[in-house]
């Protein structure tokens, strides 16, 4: 099989951690007689001191023309007092958006060897197994109007919450099918006791899951409860299913109850190319100093080979050598340990 891979490495630590999720992939090409074709390109930071732009043309046309999409990270602090059109930022929002990839999977898994590095007891977190589906092409992050203008002689800033009943029902859909191939329950979180665009999301998920999965467990549950429950309980989650700013926060909530923010990967698909991307950020703080975490991207590589190219064998074969490594006892910076990114990807190219 032929894979085509965009790699957008991005900012801060976006170059290290890919390097080591791209021998991985290269690695795993090689053993199974697949073809890896690799092209860079520009997002973010990068991208502005380059061209300008966080998301050049030339980027765009490459994302769009490949098979799947691996992305580093975006952001840094020099362009912090910039209003948001302008941020690295901007890049990723828009590159989301014109790949039309409508729902964010983020499985929040707990590592046996890692229950200790929770911040809640290993009792409460042992089990742990959740898969956040956020919606992330439309709600506040895209809706219009939006801006700040002047009224009555002060600033007034506007966004607008925005959904059809389509874009409801598509990622809805999304999130039962996943649950089919798990423990069939699937929680809607929503603000439906104050919003009217949650009332349109619960009535939707709600008519959804009795027409065409009836088989599917479905409950609801309003978002700060929701907040609560995954401290509180993590393990009564199966799929998750939320609108985008929603599951932007819950979903580092979940990620760092696993451990570190670090260890999670993140799919985002939708009707062609798919991108991926770990969860944590460009961490400028730590950049270019070879100790972040590269098993995020890692494992949101084995996620490309599952989603975009269907080779399940090949995905679960990366992600059972994050597992070897981890009970090994490798640890990086961010688990309290002392490996480098280098040394991570190349015991997990050694498990593999
Ligand atoms: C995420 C990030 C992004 C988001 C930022 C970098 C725009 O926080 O992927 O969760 O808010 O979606
Ligand atoms: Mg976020």
């Amino acid at each position: 099989m032929k894979l085509c891979v965009a790699l957008l490495a991005g900012d801060g630590i976006g170059p290290e951690v890919t390097a080591q999720a791209v021998a991985v992939l290269e690695a795993v090409c090689r053993s199974r007689s697949h073809q890896l074709e690799i092209a860079s390109g520009l997002i973010g930071a990068a991208a502005i001191r380059a061209a300008g732009d966080p998301l050049p043309p030339e980027t765009l046309t490459l994302a769009k023309s490949s098979g799947a999409v691996l992305l580093g990270a975006v952001g840094h602090p020099e362009f912090d007092a910039l209003p948001p059109e302008k941020r690295p930022e901007k890049g990723l929002l828009r590159l989301r958006k014109e790949l039309h990839v409508f729902a964010n999977l983020r499985p929040a898994i707990c590592f046996q060897a890692l229950e200790s590095f929770s911040p809640l007891r290993p009792e409460i977190v042992h089990g742990t197994n959740l898969l956040l589906v956020r919606e992330l092409t439309g709600g506040l992050y895209y809706g219009t109007p939006r801006g700040i203008s002047q009224e009555n002689g002060e600033p007034r800033a506007v966004n607008t919450m925005a959904y059809s009943r389509s874009e409801i029902e598509r990622i809805a859909r999304m999130g039962f099918k996943l649950a089919r191939g798990r423990k069939k329950r699937v929680v809607s979180v929503d603000k439906a006791n104050v919003l009217e665009n949650s009332q349109l999301w619960r009535e939707t998920v709600t008519q959804l899951g009795a027409a065409e999965f009836p088989d599917v467990q479905l409950e609801h549950m309003l978002v700060d409860s929701c907040a609560m429950q995954i401290i509180q309980n993590p393990r009564r989650f199966d799929v998750v299913v939320t609108e985008n700013l929603f599951g932007d926060i819950l979903s580092d909530e979940a990620a760092v109850l696993t451990g570190s923010i670090g260890m999670l990967p993140s799919a985002s698909l939708g009707e062609h190319t798919g991108l991926y991307e770990p969860v944590h950020g460009s961490a400028p703080d730590i950049a270019g100093k070879g100790i972040a975490n590269p098993i995020g991207t890692i494992l949101s590589a084995a996620m490309m080979l599952r989603h975009s190219f269907g080779l399940e064998q090949e995905a679960a074969a990366v992600e059972a050598a994050v597992t070897k490594v981890i009970d090994s006892g490798l640890r990086p910076k961010d688990l309290q340990g002392s490996a480098s990114t280098e040394e991570l990807g190349k015991a997990v190219l050694q498990a593999l």
